[in-house]
C-alpha cells in the first residue's frame, strides 16, 4: 500500500507491474470517496491482481463559477478507506504535476460533449477526456473502472478509448443509492437537510418514468412532462434539464424502443447544488 504523489513514481510502478504480466485495474475518482466509488474498487479488486485508484480533483473539468475550491477534499480519510477495500496504490498527484504552467494538449470527443452535461458545462468532458487520458497513460491499466451515475462520461470515454485504440477495457458499476434511492455523489455533502430530503426528487421522477414506461407509455415527450411535474412539484428543486436519449449519439429520441438501450438523464439544482442521476430502459451503457 502506497500513496504515489510524483508521476515519474506512479509511471516506474506502472512499467514493474506491467513487466511482471500482472492485470492492473484503475479506479479514477476525484476523492471524497464514498460508497460508489468503493463498489468499483471492491469489482476491480475482483478482476485484477493490482488496484490503483487515482484521487485528484481535476480543474480542468470545471467551469469558472463552478464548485472546483469548495470541492471536499481529504486524502488521510480516502486513502484509509480506499487500503480497507484492498487497493494498492493510491495515485494522488498535483495540480501542477497534472498541468504545468504551459500545458496546451487537450483531448476532445467531439459532439458528444457538447450535449446534455456538456450543454450546461461547457468546457466540461474536455477536461475529463484530457485528465482521463493522462491518467492512462501513467497507469498503463488493463481495465478502468467508472460508475454508471455518471453516464454520459461512461459513454464519452468509451467512444474515446475506442476512437483512440487506447489498449484499455471500460468496466462500468451499477449506480450506488441511499436507502431513499437519492444516488450517491460527493456533492451529496453541500445539501442542507430540507435540500437532502428534496434531493430524492430525482429518483423519484425517474422511477415514476419507468413505471409509466412499463404500464405501456413509450412516447418520450409525455414521458418528460410526467418527469418535470414531478421535479416542479417540489419546491427546493429547480431542473435544469431532462432528456430521453439513445446511447450511442445522445440524440433526443421520440418513442422508447425495446429493442436497444434508451437513457433517461436529468440533471436538477438544489440551492447551488447541482445532482444528475439517470435510468436505462431495456438494456445497459
Ligand atoms: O467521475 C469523476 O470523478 C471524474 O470525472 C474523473 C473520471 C475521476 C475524472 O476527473
Amino acid at each position: 500500500m502506497e500513496v504515489i504523489n510524483r508521476i515519474p513514481r506512479m509511471m516506474s510502478v506502472a512499467r514493474d507491474m506491467r513487466a511482471e504480466g500482472s492485470r492492473v485495474g484503475l479506479v479514477p475518482t476525484m476523492g471524497a470517496l464514498h460508497e460508489g466509488h468503493l463498489s468499483l474498487v471492491t469489482r476491480a479488486r475482483e478482476m485484477c491482481d493490482i488496484v490503483v485508484a487515482s484521487v485528484f480533483v481535476n480543474p480542468a473539468q470545471f467551469g469558472p463559477s463552478e464548485d472546483f475550491e469548495r470541492y471536499p477534499r481529504d486524502l488521510a480519510r480516502d486513502a484509509e478507506l480506499a487500503f480497507a477495500k484492498g487497493v494498492d496504490f493510491i495515485f494522488a498527484p498535483s495540480r501542477e504535476d497534472m498541468y504545468s504552467k504551459d500545458f496546451v494538449t487537450y483531448v476532445t470527443v467531439e459532439g458528444l460533449s457538447e450535449k446534455l452535461e456538456g450543454a450546461s458545462r461547457p468546457g466540461h468532458f474536455r477536461g475529463v477526456t484530457t485528465v482521463v487520458n493522462k491518467l492512462f497513460n501513467i497507469v498503463q491499466p488493463n481495465f478502468a473502472f467508472f460508475g454508471r451515475k455518471d453516464a454520459q462520461q461512461v459513454i464519452i470515454i468509451k467512444r474515446m478509448v475506442r476512437d483512440l485504440a487506447m489498449d484499455v477495457e471500460i468496466v462500468v458499476g451499477p449506480v450506488v443509492r441511499e436507502e431513499d434511492g437519492l444516488a450517491l455523489s460527493s456533492r451529496n455533502v453541500y445539501l442542507s437537510t430540507d435540500e437532502r430530503r428534496a434531493a430524492t426528487v430525482l429518483r423519484r421522477a425517474l422511477e415514476k418514468a419507468r413505471i409509466l414506461y412499463n404500464g405501456g407509455e413509450s412516447d418520450a415527450g409525455r414521458l418528460l412532462s410526467s418527469i418535470r411535474a414531478t421535479v416542479e412539484a417540489e419546491p427546493l428543486a429547480r431542473l435544469d434539464y431532462a432528456a430521453i436519449t439513445d446511447t450511442k449519439q445522445l440524440e433526443p429520441v421520440a418513442t422508447i424502443s425495446s429493442d436497444g438501450p434508451t437513457l433517461i438523464s436529468m440533471a436538477v439544482f438544489f440551492g447551488k447544488t447541482r445532482l444528475i442521476d439517470n435510468i436505462v430502459l431495456n438494456g445497459e451503457l
